[in-house]
């Protein structure tokens, strides 16, 4: 009876995601960090959902040549009733095939990822679902919530030739281990938020990302590759919060914002890790907040350190 719910409600939400805006404008700043965990929540609270029948006109008045999913399949007449909804069960569902697509790939257990999951457009939630592994995603999916599960490992096919793939977030998953090439050839990839985990070693990471956050997990001395972040030319928002870095990762790329690395074990930095000491008329203008507090580090001996830059980093200056 679980599942046929799920599939009621798969197709419901699914119907009022296509009304609904879009949650792929959330500001996803740390700030607003728990606040977008609220909003889902709000999302998953289905007795919140209203779709009035305006809303739902304006769906089926829209030409459907212009949409990215397949047009979702009617709804049975009465849903409510056992009887229609067990034959999307069994297979032999009046809608065909067209029904099937809208579920996914099948996972281990023989089971579409969107009714395990939930499905809305191109966004898959599987937040809290005592998953262990990341399930087979729909090729189209560009964001991807895997939050409070418990993945250990990123396998290198996980997230194989989804080239439309935007955002992934596995924050608090009991990630240790990540395949070298797991984030390779992801053309679109802009946010990765693999916080609160276990993972001790960062994997190769696309140039296009725009923001990390993988604060609060194991990385030490040898965590970050080398000149990892040197050509991430649109990387805005860097953290790396609560790990055991010994260093500031180097070279940071020109259009860093935010770079916070609070609760680590650096000890100290080069008079050149923000500015050119050679070159007294480089500014690094965008980089306006830097934390360096909750590290053995006395800023006060690298004076020279912060001339270029638009604010002190947040730390120990005694
Ligand atoms: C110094 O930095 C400025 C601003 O980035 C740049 O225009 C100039 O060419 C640099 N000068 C030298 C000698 O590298
Ligand atoms: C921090 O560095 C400054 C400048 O070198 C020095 O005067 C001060 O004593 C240092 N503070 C600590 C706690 O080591």
């Amino acid at each position: 009876m679980k599942v046929f719910a799920r599939i009621f409600l798969g197709l419901f939400v699914l119907d009022s995601a296509l009304a609904a805006p879009t949650l792929e404008s959330i500001n996803y700043d740390s700030e607003t960090y728990d606040a977008t965990l609220e909003d889902l929540d709000n999302f998953y609270n289905y007795e919140n959902l209203r779709i009035d029948h305006s809303e739902i006109e304006i769906v089926t008045m829209m030409p459907s040549g212009n949409r990215e999913l397949p047009s979702p399949p009617p709804l049975p007449q009465e849903p409510e009733e056992e009887e229609s909804t067990a034959k999307l069960i069994d297979g032999s569902s009046p809608h065909g095939p067209d029904f099937i697509s809208v579920l996914g790939p099948q996972t281990n257990e023989d089971f579409p990822t969107c009714l395990l999951c939930t499905c809305m457009s191109t966004t898959v939630y599987c937040d809290d679902h005592e998953l262990d592994a990341v399930p087979p995603l729909p090729k189209n999916t560009a964001y991807f919530y895997s939050r409070f599960n418990r993945i250990k490992k990123i396998n290198k096919n996980d997230f194989a030739h989804l080239s439309d793939l935007k955002r992934i977030d596995l924050t608090s998953n009991l990630i240790s281990e990540i395949d070298e090439d797991a984030f390779r050839e992801l053309p679109q990839l802009r946010e990765l938020v693999l916080r609160d985990n276990r993972i001790r070693q960062l994997p190769e990471l696309p140039s296009t990302l725009t923001f990390i956050d993988i604060s609060n997990n194991r990385l030490g001395r040898k965590g970050i590759k080398q000149e990892a972040f040197k050509d991430m030319y649109d990387l805005h928002h860097l953290y790396i919060t609560d790990n055991n870095l010994d260093h500031i990762p180097l070279p940071l790329p020109a259009n860093l914002r935010a770079l916070h690395l609070q609760n680590n074990n650096i000890l100290e930095m080069h008079e050149d890790t923000f500015c050119n000491v050679k070159n007294l008329t480089y500014v690094r203008k965008a980089l306006e907040d830097i934390r360096l507090d909750g590290n053995p580090i006395n800023l006060s001996k690298t004076p020279q350190a912060y001339m270029c830059l638009p604010r002190l980093p947040i730390g120990s200056l005694v």
